[in-house]
């Protein structure tokens, strides 16, 4: 369908990024080159993408505040839900914050589960994503994004010379969920897991102290964001959450089950690369 020149540039000799961005390319569709010259896309969308105004989002309970979540149903156990504030408030690392999180006893999910997934990739990396939690892969390597969809989000990233082996924080990316549990069948979380949970993933996101939160899928965007509006309206368009940018896209697994939505994805990549080189919000 010729849609090679949509990516990044070939002008030098061929990397391992390089390999990746075809890959990728190849996953979108391209099936031919278009031209001779490679054209920098970076450059033009450096040029052309429109500054969006972030728009804000309601200020989230701090950590340390009284528990109290809008619209809590009453089914949320209060006393879980003051000792995941306690524990995360308390944490003052992230190794001490993934010890806070074992020693949580307030949510079942964690009884089903192997492991905790904690985290992946670079702590201090510019970038941080947020997924929604755990499949079996995730639970069983104790690592988040390990299956399927990791293994695309690595092309993604790579595609974007972005990798979460990389020791140069401005190459390497920091992973984490919303939920640290796998739920049973990979059930979507519920909206009590999530907000018992949600001090923990606050907190997760102030000792990273990324520069750029890349939130992957309606339940990080949603639960970061605050809002029920769909995945597909917030993506693509950048935002504030915690006091960093934030920029709402398609999770992978969306985009395996879709996969005409890879372009969407791509362009969301491309708008974070053009962030993370000064060219955008
Ligand atoms: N999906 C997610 O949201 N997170 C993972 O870790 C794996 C799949």
């Amino acid at each position: 369908m010729g849609r090679a020149g949509a990516g990044p540039p070939f002008d030098g000799p061929v990397m391992d990024g390089d390999l990746a961005t075809l890959a990728w390319l190849i996953e979108l569709g391209a099936d031919e080159a278009i031209g001779d010259v490679a054209v920098d896309r970076f450059a033009l969308a450096a040029t052309a993408a429109p500054v969006v105004a972030a728009r804000p989002t309601a200020p989230l309970p701090a950590a340390t505040a009284t528990p109290q979540v809008a619209g809590n149903p009453p089914t949320l156990p209060a006393a879980a839900l003051a000792d995941a504030h306690g524990l995360a408030a308390g944490a003052a690392d992230l190794s001490a914050l993934r010890d806070a999180m074992a020693a949580f006893d307030g949510c079942a999910l964690k009884l089903g589960a192997r492991s905790l997934v904690f985290a992946d990739g670079l702590p201090g990396a510019h970038v941080m994503i947020v997924g929604e939690a755990p499949g079996r892969e995730e639970d069983r390597a104790g690592l988040p994004f390990v299956g399927r969809s990791g293994q695309l989000l690595d092309r993604m990233l790579a595609a974007i010379g972005l990798d979460r082996r990389a020791e140069d924080p401005a190459r390497a990316v920091y992973i984490t969920n919303v939920l640290p549990w796998r739920p049973p069948e990979n059930r979507e979380p519920s909206s009590d897991e999530i907000a018992m949970l949600k001090a923990f993933l606050v907190r997760h996101i102030a000792l990273a102290a990324p520069r750029v939160l890349f939130l992957m899928g309606k339940t990080a965007a949603g639960t970061l964001m605050e809002t029920a509006t769909g995945i597909t309206r917030l993506r693509g368009t950048w935002t504030q959450v915690l006091g960093r940018p934030a920029l709402p896209t398609l999770h992978p697994a969306a985009l395996l089950r879709n996969p005409v939505q890879k372009r969407l994805a791509w362009a969301d990549l491309l708008a974070l690369r053009a962030h993370l080189d000064g060219a955008s919000p």
